[in-house]
């Protein structure tokens, strides 16, 4: 298959027969979590086209709506026409077949895009199995596109919102459903029309941008700054856009920070998810605020899901083919010459505060997401910003008390140390704390003011400065939560 013969979609349907669509798919909880289950996956991101036959072979065994839904629109199956219409009704598949996207064969209709549900949202791609054959191709909703979206939070200070390499438009239909005015940049025309597409099925615009990363657009600042890049790092040309940025896995990235100090306003955000080279030579953290070019006024966040060993990565990366064992020694060779160590799976953060304060920077390990953690890393960020900011003054009359993200708070018997659990799905890892920071969440219990603990840790023979920085610490895990007096 070449470019030529891929889908090409077109909103054709009004806005009341979209509406049936959306509307039944509701209906009918075509979501990631039940499509997931129903085909027996951790997550809808880890189709694995290998195992198609069984993915076929459960939608069909549950012979219920949803496993139709699956069938029709993620595993390239065809219904007839009479199942089709007492699935979606008459208006949807007349939507659908005017777009061009379902296709009558041997009397059955098919797909010609797949479907995925993303948050709520609906999102049209190319068909994931062929993923990576053919150039032009957009792609489908990788892990890496819903961690993007699980982990991107977008508040009511996101007004102006962009989407760098936007794929099937994925991040920035999202931000348009949130209520900003959104842009979404692609190198691939065909990648344009997709989201084009997507943003009519869900009933939103999105200002579209045919273009190389920030160089076609118009001057100005966004809110939040998206990008799920082109990561692997390759010695070969001819590796698919979506896909490679040169052999190091950096050229995009790069030039995505580097723009940030045009490009992104006062108070903004920059969320991107990648895959990094681990080197020997520089930790990414140095790198990520190398490539920023600035030394104040910014803060830089890694949450790291863990490295793969070069030789796994490699493996998943070049897939089977006939020259198997000649690629990977090429691939291998151009790793050792990089100095790629091993690679790791992440979502970047870079906030740009109000501050003329030297920037921080901080790396946190975790389980990628599996659902929605937006609120959670909105509050995270937060507490980034209020405690790793020196000048902060606290409201003395407010009760610190333990945040309930968290539901256990273990100490030991001597008192040196003591752990903090998560009260959620054990995302993130249990946190450590020092002797003076579980002396500190000892006593701060909702019930006591700031002053008041302040008072009774120098009575106890305590220095004032380890009281601010338990403090700080705590603040920083977003270990804390305040009650007003
Ligand atoms: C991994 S896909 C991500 C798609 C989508 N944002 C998602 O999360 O599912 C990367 C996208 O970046 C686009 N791309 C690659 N290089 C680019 C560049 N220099 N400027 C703009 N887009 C680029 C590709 O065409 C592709 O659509």
């Amino acid at each position: 298959m070449n470019v030529a013969n891929l889908p090409r979609p077109k909103l054709r349907a009004n806005p009341q027969e979209i509406g049936a669509l959306t509307a039944r798919l509701r209906e009918l909880n075509y979501r990631e979590e039940s499509v997931a289950e129903l085909l027996g996956l951790r997550d809808l991101s880890e189709l694995d086209a290998a195992e198609l036959p069984r993915y076929v072979w459960e939608a069909r065994r549950e012979s219920t709506a949803l496993g139709q839904l699956t069938l029709l629109f993620l595993l390239g199956d065809g219904l007839s026409r009479q199942e089709a219409t007492a699935l979606l009704g008459r208006e949807a598949i007349s939507a659908l077949m005017v777009s061009d996207v379902l296709f009558r064969r041997d009397g059955r209709l098919f797909s010609r895009l797949v479907l995925y549900p993303c948050l709520g949202s609906f999102i049209f791609t190319d068909y994931w199995v062929t993923s990576g054959q053919v150039e032009g191709q957009v792609y489908e909703l990788g892990t890496d596109s819903y961690v993007l979206a699980r982990m991107t939070p977008r508040g009511e200070s996101v007004q102006k919102a962009l989407d760098l390499c936007t794929g099937s438009g994925v991040h920035a239909v999202s931000s348009a459903l949130a209520g900003a005015d959104s842009t979404a940049v692609d190198i691939n025309p065909r990648a344009l029309q997709y989201t084009e597409f997507n943003a009519a099925v869900n009933g939103v615009s999105v200002n579209v941008v045919e273009g190389d990363l920030y160089t076609a657009l118009e001057p100005g600042r966004y809110d939040l700054i998206t990008a799920n890049p082109p990561y692997v790092p390759s010695p070969d040309k001819e590796v698919l856009i979506h896909r490679s940025a040169g052999e190091t896995g950096e050229e995009v990235p790069e030039r995505l920070l580097a723009g940030l100090p045009q490009r992104l306003s006062e108070g903004g955000l920059f969320s991107m998810v990648l895959e990094y080279p681990v080197l020997s030579s520089e930790s990414y953290l140095n790198r990520l605020e190398r490539w920023l070019g600035e030394t104040r006024g910014w803060g830089i966040a890694v949450i790291s899901f863990g490295e793969m060993n070069i030789g796994a990565y490699i493996k998943l990366h070049i897939g089977p083919s006939e020259d198997y064992q000649s690629k990977f020694e090429a691939y291998l060779e151009s790793y050792h010459r990089q100095g790629i160590e091993s690679v790791d799976f992440a979502n970047v953060f870079v906030v740009r505060t109000r501050l003329d304060q030297p920037n921080w920077k901080v790396k946190l390990s975790s389980l990628w997401p599996k659902t929605d953690i937006r609120a959670y890393v909105s509050d995270w960020l937060k507490d980034q910003l209020m405690y790793r900011n020196p000048d902060f003054e606290y409201d003395l009359t407010a009760k610190p008390d333990l945040n309930q993200v968290y539901r256990t708070f273990w100490r030991d018997r001597d008192r040196t140390q003591g752990i903090l659990e998560r009260a959620n799905d054990r995302t993130f890892a249990p946190h450590n704390l020092t002797a003076d920071e579980a002396e500190w969440l000892e006593h701060a219990r909702g019930e006591k003011t700031l002053s008041e603990l302040l008072a009774s840790w120098k009575e106890s023979g305590r220095l004032e400065s380890t009281f601010w920085s338990a403090l700080r610490g705590l603040g920083k895990q977003g270990a804390i939560s305040w009650k007003k007096s």
